[in-house]
């Protein structure tokens, strides 16, 4: 069964819309939000915690799951589902982003990059065909081409530069696509210039990707800055086919992104969080390690139904964190992803009810009020 883009029903007062895409492993419902799963797992949580959690996709990374365990391990396994034992849709970043953010001593040519692994400083090789194929023995449900990120800061002849190259890497990773059930979304890149992004979204939407993804941001940007982008990319993007924020992801990054018509996210901020004893709440972010939660018999959050907010209290959560007890950041890691996926349902529900402009406006002023 190939992947497959559903509209739903849009909403009337902003661009915000619902829908879903199906792949060989199901379904989708979207506005959807992916826990990040780097390097085969996301991190503390099994398969049985992330259903229970009713995560509809995670996502993995190619550049992680190269250097280790490499592309020969993952098909001897059989691919990454059946590796990590999680049976609904996968989306496989491309190593794009981590060639800037991660690799050392790297050189990029017009061929590709060349950069030393983090693992064993030995060197390693991506070009698009090899992060393709990698995706293809990975079996993700939506592989991504590799492209170029730069900072939000690099200066106008460089991020053109990027910008083309992603564009010619993008045609290259569409036609070393082996398996036609694999679904291969292009990345809109061109910084903080509108007019680039234009020119990037124009190029890539002349040819058959199954999906389209806004990459380059939170990368140096304000939360204004690339508010102006996403509009504008979001707005050139066909109607008929996903769209995808990629690494963008604050609860006011996510509404404001869903008003302009993005489909699809994915972010570290919860899971990352989580592991540092933060957590999102119904009234603000709650740091629990603070001496103030020692005592407190309250739950996290107590407008929260997750497994940790039914059954534990933050003066626990505060002793297991301070102790470094692994149980401490899984049972905020948890929390505080039932916190973004609640928010998914409620956005979803609010554009399939015709009322999201007044839904965002009310979410927004709501964190606003606790965050200040
Ligand atoms: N994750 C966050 N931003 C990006 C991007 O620009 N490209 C890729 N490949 N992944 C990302
Ligand atoms: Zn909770």
């Amino acid at each position: 069964m190939p992947f497959r883009y559903h509209p739903g029903p849009r909403d009337p007062g902003t661009r915000a819309r619902r829908g879903a895409f199906t792949t060989p492993h199901g379904r989708v419902e979207t506005p959807a939000f992916m826990p990040v799963g780097t390097r085969a797992t996301v991190t503390g949580l099994t398969p049985a915690d992330l259903r229970a959690l009713d995560a509809e996709i995670v996502l993995g990374n190619t550049y992680h799951l190269l250097l280790r365990p490499g592309p020969e391990a993952m098909r001897h396994f059989g691919g990454l589902h059946r590796f990590m034992a999680w049976d609904r849709p996968i989306l496989t970043d491309s190593g794009g982003f981590q060639i800037f953010s991660l690799a050392k001593d790297r050189t990029i040519t017009e061929e590709g990059a060349r950069f030393k692994s983090y693992v064993d400083c030995s060197y390693h090789h991506l070009s698009p065909e090899l992060s393709i194929a990698m995706q293809t023995a990975l079996g993700s449900d939506v592989m991504m081409v590799l492209d170029i990120c730069l900072p939000s800061t690099a200066d106008d002849a460089a991020i053109r530069e990027a910008m083309d190259r992603t564009h010619r890497w993008a045609l290259r990773s569409l036609a070393a696509r082996t398996n036609p059930e694999q679904a291969l979304f292009a990345i809109v890149q061109g910084g903080l210039s509108q007019s680039l992004r234009a020119e990037s979204a124009a190029f890539l939407t002349q040819h058959p990707f199954d999906g389209f993804a806004i990459g380059g941001l939170a990368v140096g940007d304000t939360r204004a800055q690339r508010g102006e982008v996403i509009a504008r990319a979001a707005e050139l993007l066909p109607e008929d086919r996903p769209r995808y924020l990629m690494g963008v992801g604050t609860p006011p990054d996510i509404l404001e992104a869903v008003a302009c018509g993005v489909d699809m996210f994915d972010c570290i901020i919860p899971t990352t969080l989580a592991w540092q004893g933060t957590a999102f709440t119904s009234t603000g972010r709650v740091r629990v390690t603070r001496s103030e939660h020692r005592l407190s018999q309250a739950p996290l959050d107590a407008a929260c139904g997750c497994p940790t907010c039914r059954l534990h209290t933050r003066g626990y959560l505060h002793h297991l964190m301070k102790c470094k007890e692994p149980l401490g950041p899984r049972l905020l890691a948890i929390h505080n992803l039932h916190h973004y996926l609640e928010l998914m349902r409620a956005i979803r529900a609010a554009i399939s009810e015709g009322r999201y402009a007044r839904f965002m406006k009310d979410t927004l002023a709501a964190i606003d009020r606790h965050e200040h």
